[in-house]
């Protein structure tokens, strides 16, 4: 029996996620046609003996009440609920506070997800790899390009028993290029190591508490409070991915998600995917329609874009590497290329929006030692007009653009 927790974090987190996450919240944001929850939810639906997801966080409960809803007629199987936090308790502060959430009908183990995360999520992998140890967490991980390591929490491993010897958080200089995603099965035992971490924290005079976090509430941090001390202690192992992974912090990084997850499909389940039809828009790689959006015959679409619903897109269109959000309208000859266009914006006729393509694990651009923005984002309700070009630009809603603007935030 298998449950599964998946950290939504709250509306404070998303800052770098405008301006899109003004008008969703980041977890119910859409890539490659659902919201980026929704693909660990399909994953997790193939566990066999999953009982139920836990969604952990601080957003209001209204806000998860719609897409309850549909995860439940969508998985009846499953028992999908949110649980909040009374206030950011941190990575591990909500697990500890709903343990009893969490343990309530034995579960052996439980798998524990971020929701920022672009994943193949290999779980049945995972589960078989928990099994060869005598650890408390498996947690997944995967090899990032060397400048990049830092960002994340970096680990080294015994090779032969994947046993971790070292797990520092984001430090300051490189110590390994395997990272953790963000992707952890633990045994249920792991609440009384949790314990020890809140004893810890509490006895300010302990030698190791400077890794931890204050001690004067019920926050808790998974990374350095947890993971370290069960590293050390030799009851951490790791699972290493060499399929895809992608983070998803800034609304930019939505844009190669999007492509890892429409390229999944493609292999995965390509009728869910547009196909060239004789009457039909020309489609080139992995692309999703929704089936309310019109698309006219003439325009070419692909690869690795999104469309989502009520969409109007006009002749001779060129759209690739994109996310259309849902009510978009694109004139006659306009061309959309690395960008993400906000909900019920218009693009006139022969307008150009484009950002530049990002390379993989990074997701802002170098130019004279100064980061720019490379994907081109266009937030709620913006238009534009004929004939200008949108180049590299954040534009935050309802910005009515009249002229061409080029590497500029627009508010
Ligand atoms: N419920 C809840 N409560 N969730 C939270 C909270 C909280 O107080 N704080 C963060 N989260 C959720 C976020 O929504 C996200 O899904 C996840 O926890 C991790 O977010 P961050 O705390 O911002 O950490 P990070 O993404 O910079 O780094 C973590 O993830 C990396 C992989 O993406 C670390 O675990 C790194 O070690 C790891 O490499
Ligand atoms: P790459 O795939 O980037 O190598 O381009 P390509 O030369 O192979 O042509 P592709 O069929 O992919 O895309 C058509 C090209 O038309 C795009 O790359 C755009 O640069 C260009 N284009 C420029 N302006 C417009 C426009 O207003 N409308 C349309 N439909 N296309 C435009």
């Amino acid at each position: 029996q298998y449950k599964a927790i998946i950290l939504v974090g709250g509306p404070s987190r998303a800052t770098r996620f405008r301006p899109l996450s003004l008008d969703v919240p980041k977890p119910l944001f859409p890539v490659a046609g659902a919201p980026i929850i929704s693909h660990h939810l399909a994953a997790l639906s193939k566990v066999e003996g999953l009982q139920e997801v836990l969604i952990i966080g601080f957003f209001e409960d209204s806000v998860f009440t719609r897409f309850l809803e549909d995860a439940a007629n969508e998985y009846p199987h499953i028992n999908i609920r949110y649980l909040r936090e009374y206030q950011s308790l941190g990575t591990a502060g909500g697990l500890f506070h709903f343990r009893d959430e969490i343990l309530r009908g034995n579960p052996q183990q439980f798998f524990v997800m971020h929701v920022d995360i672009a994943c193949s999520f290999p779980l049945n992998e995972m589960m078989a790899a928990h099994m060869k140890h005598r650890g408390l967490c498996t947690m997944l991980s995967t090899k990032v390009p060397r400048d990049q390591a830092t960002k994340y929490g970096c680990l080294v491993a015994k090779p032969d028993t994947n046993e971790v010897l070292h797990y520092v958080e984001k430090p300051e200089t490189f110590i390994s290029d395997l990272i953790s995603c963000g992707v952890y099965l633990f045994d249920t035992a792991v609440f009384g190591e949790m314990r020890k971490a809140i004893e810890r924290k509490k006895d300010v005079h302990h030698e190791e508490s400077d890794y931890l976090w204050t001690s004067s509430d019920d926050r808790l941090r998974l990374e350095q409070d947890l993971l370290r001390p069960l590293s050390e202690s030799r009851k951490l192992y790791v699972y290493v991915t060499e399929n895809f992974w992608r983070q998803i912090k800034t609304a930019s990084s939505a844009i190669p998600a999007n492509a890892a997850y429409l390229e999944q499909c493609a292999r995965e389940n390509p009728s869910r995917l547009a196909h060239n039809k004789p009457d039909g828009p020309e489609i080139i790689g992995a692309v999703y329609i929704h089936p309310s959006a019109q698309v006219d015959p003439t325009a070419k679409i692909g690869p690795n874009v999104s469309i989502g619903s009520r969409v109007h897109i006009g002749k001779g269109v060129r759209i690739k590497d994109s996310i259309i959000l849902d009510n978009v309208q694109i004139g006659n000859a306009g061309c959309v290329l690395h960008s993400v266009i906000g909900w019920n914006s218009k693009i006139g006729a022969w307008a150009r929006v484009e950002g530049t393509p990002i390379s993989d694990h990074n997701t802002s651009m170098m130019s004279n030692g100064v980061k720019s923005q490379s994907i081109t984002i266009l937030g709620k309700e913006v238009s534009v007009m004929d004939e200008t070009i949108i180049r590299n630009c954040i534009v935050l809603p309802h910005k009515e653009l009249k002229s061409s603007f080029h590497s500029e935030i627009l508010m």
